[in-house]
Parts: structure tokens; sequence; C-alpha cells
């Protein structure tokens, strides 16, 4: 494995880091006021983030899953909102679409999905399906070249906003996750019915959605893989996106530290900057360790799945170790800020308040744990 990142990945970063810059940062305010993003996501596709590790041929950018993982990062390190949408729109959004899709479901959606036109959203966890996603109850009924779906999902991201839904239901409740399907749904398809908008304690600019299916139609030809096959669609894509968040959650400690490093050498107390004294000397290495070990970790499951070869235990490993890294890293943050950390005036409160979350979604960390210790 090469430790050094190519030309193209490191003129991804830069570009990435100066859009950042100069159009996320203006916007956070508003994000944390809980506008969407949306005039953010037209300009980001436009400079083809929206599609970055989509083959050309489908109107992507057809760069590395390396170069898409340094835009989660960087992206994140100004704005965890804007991250988990790209994460949530390209690795469940459009990838299940891109492996699983037929020749004429992928021409009619993704090239849409890669340019930003369309926005993508990944619709398995249930009121009474989190964590055991193979228990989810919405049915999918066949009627005549139709399915008809009844059921509700939670905790949807881009939920509302999304123009393409990749839905999970049961079509056969006796066969357990093997009885999972899945289907293309259309943001405008009869029966769709967008619920209420969570209100989260971070990534405020993000939607998170309820949706209730009523006698929702789906064509056939909007099936997505086999009859049966669903559950190993969501779980195939979640290895992939589980990378994704890691790399958000790696974001958001690296912009942590990079601000507790920058105040404590600013800050002084007891006739020295704060840096100077150990108790926060110590506490600033301890999270570059951790920063860095995420980065290890996290670009080499990228590095795995870029060169095609299996990359789940190493996606969980990186989730696991990336979003505990962006807990801990914030928190200590706080403290080395002190007061003035615990106040809005100083970013690294949001950083705390969007941290928690990557512990959570695609799987929490006990989930990374037994994916992980079955591997074993
Ligand atoms: N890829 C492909 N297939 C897989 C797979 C993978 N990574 N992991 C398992 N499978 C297949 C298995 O091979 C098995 O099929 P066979 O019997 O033919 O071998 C089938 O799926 C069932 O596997 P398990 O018996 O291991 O399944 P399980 O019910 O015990 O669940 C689990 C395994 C790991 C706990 C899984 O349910 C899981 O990952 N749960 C967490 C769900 C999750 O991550 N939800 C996130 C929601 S999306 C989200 O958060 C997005 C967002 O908006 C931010």
């Amino acid at each position: 494995m090469n430790l050094r990142f190519t030309e193209e990945q490191e003129m991804m970063r830069k570009m990435v880091q100066d859009f950042a810059e100069k159009e996320v940062a203006p916007f956070v305010e508003r994000m944390e006021a809980g506008e969407f993003p949306k005039s953010i996501l037209q300009k980001m596709g436009e400079l083809g983030l929206m599609g970055i590790p989509i083959p050309e041929e489908y109107g992507g950018s057809g760069m590395d899953f390396t170069s898409y993982i340094i835009a989660i990062e960087e992206i994140s390190k100004v704005s965890a909102t804007l991250g988990v949408i790209l994460s949530v729109h390209t690795s469940v959004g459009t990838n299940p679409i891109l492996y699983f899709g037929t020749e004429e479901q992928k021409q009619k959606y993704i090239p849409k999905l890669a340019s930003g036109e369309y926005l993508g959203a990944f619709c398995l966890t249930e009121p009474s399906a989190g964590s055991d996603a193979a228990s989810l109850k919405t049915r999918a009924v066949k009627q005549g070249g139709d399915y008809i779906l009844n059921g509700s999902k939670v905790f949807i991201t881009n939920g509302g906003e999304a123009d393409t839904y990749i839905v999970f239901a049961s079509t056969n409740p006796n066969a357990g996750s093997k009885g999972i399907t899945a289907f293309i749904v259309d943001k405008n398809t009869p029966g769709l019915v967008i619920g209420k908008n969570e209100h989260k304690m971070g990534l405020n600019g993000s939607k998170t959605v309820q949706l209730t299916f009523e006698d929702m139609r789906v064509p056939l030809e909007n099936r997505l893989g086999a009859e049966g096959e669903g559950f190993k669609i969501a779980l195939a894509n979640l290895d992939v996106g589980r990378i994704g968040i890691a790399a958000q959650a790696l974001g958001i400690a690296g912009a942590a530290l990079e601000a507790s490093t920058a105040y404590a050498q600013e800050r002084k107390q007891f006739g020295k900057p704060i840096a100077m004294h150990q108790g926060v000397g110590f506490k600033l290495a301890d999270m570059a360790t951790a920063v860095e070990a995420s980065k290890l970790l996290i670009y080499r499951a990228a590095h795995l799945r870029q060169n095609g070869e299996k990359c789940g235990k190493e996606a969980s490993m990186a989730k696991l170790f990336a979003s505990k890294t962006g807990v801990d890293v914030t928190t200590e943050a706080i403290q080395v800020f002190g007061g003035y950390g615990y106040t809005k005036d100083y970013p690294v409160e949001r950083y705390f308040r969007d941290a928690k979350v990557t512990e959570i979604y695609e799987g929490t960390s006990e989930i990374q744990r037994i994916v992980i210790s079955k591997h074993l």
C-alpha cells in the first residue's frame, strides 16, 4: 500500500478545501439555523462532487474511491452536515443502482444523480428495525406489473429533499433477510408521504425524516435486483458507506484538533501559552495520534475498496475507531477551550454535537464490533 496520495488526489483535496473555505464556510450559520444547503449542493454538482467515483459513461467524474473519501473528509472539516449529505447521496443513494441496477435503471437515474440534478436517499431503518435491519416490516405485494408497498421508515437522511429513494421492503415475510427486496422510488410516487423532520442534536442543516408508504405503487421496472436480494444490496453498500461516515468523523476530529492547537498557542495562563502546560500539550498529542490512526484505517479501507477487494471488516474498523476519535477529540477540544468552548462563539461545541451521530448511523459502534468479530 502506497502511503502517499497521488497528484490527482492531492488536487482533489486542494479543490475541495478551497471550495469549502469560499462557499461552504459562509453558509455554516444558515445550516446551523436549520436551512438545507440546496444552493451549495448545486455548486457541488457543477464541480463534479456529487458523482466523484461514478464512471464517466454514467455522467460521473470517474475518479477513484480514495478521491471521494478525501472530498468527504475535507467537506466535513467545514460542515459535517454537507459531509453526511454527500456520503449518503453517493454511497447508499447512488451506488446501489450502479452496482445492482439494470442498464435501463443506470441510464435513467445515474447521470442525474451523478450530476447533482437528483439527490439520493436510502430507506432501510424502521421504528422497530434499527440495528436488527432484517426484521423490517414494510411489505411489498406484487399486483399485476407493480408492487404495492405499505409501511414506514425513520431517520431517513436527505428525506423530503431527495429525488430518488432506495427502499427496502419484504416480499416474503416468512423468509427473513432472504425475503427483503429493494426498490427505486421516485419522489413524486403517489403514496409516498414525507413525515416529521427530526430535531437533532447536530447536523442541523441535514434532513432526517420519517416516511410512510400508503399503498405506494412501484412498477416492476423499478425493482432493484432480484426478489430477496435486498438485504445483500443494503449490507454490501453499507460496507462502503461506512468508510464515508468514518471520513466524516475524521473531518470533524481534524477540524477540532486544528482549532484546539491554534487556540492553545494563543491562550495564555500562568504566564505562558496553555499549549506549553503539559496537561494541555499531552491532550493535543493524544488527539493528534488518534486522528492520524483514524486516517490510516480509513485510507487503507478506501485503498482495498478501490482495488475491488473485500473491505467489510476494514470499513467497520475504520468507522468504529474514527467515530470514537470524533467524539473523544471534540470532547477534549471543548476542554482545551475551557468556558469559551462551551459557547457558540467558537465552533468546537458544533463539532462535539455533530460527531456523536457517527457512532450511531450506518451501524452503531456495537454493530461494527459484531461485523468485525464475525470476520475474526
Ligand atoms: N455484504 C453482503 N451480504 C452480506 C453482508 C455484507 N456485508 N453481511 C451479511 N450479508 C448477508 C449474509 O451473507 C447472509 O446471507 P447468507 O445467509 O446467504 O450468507 C445475510 O446477509 C444475513 O446475514 P446475517 O445473518 O449476518 O444478518 P443479521 O440479520 O445477523 O445482521 C448485521 C447482520 C451486521 C447486524 C446487520 O443487520 C447490520 O449491519 N445492522 C445495522 C444496520 C445499519 O447499519 N443500519 C444503518 C441504516 S442506514 C443509515 O444510517 C444511513 C443514513 O441515513 C446515515
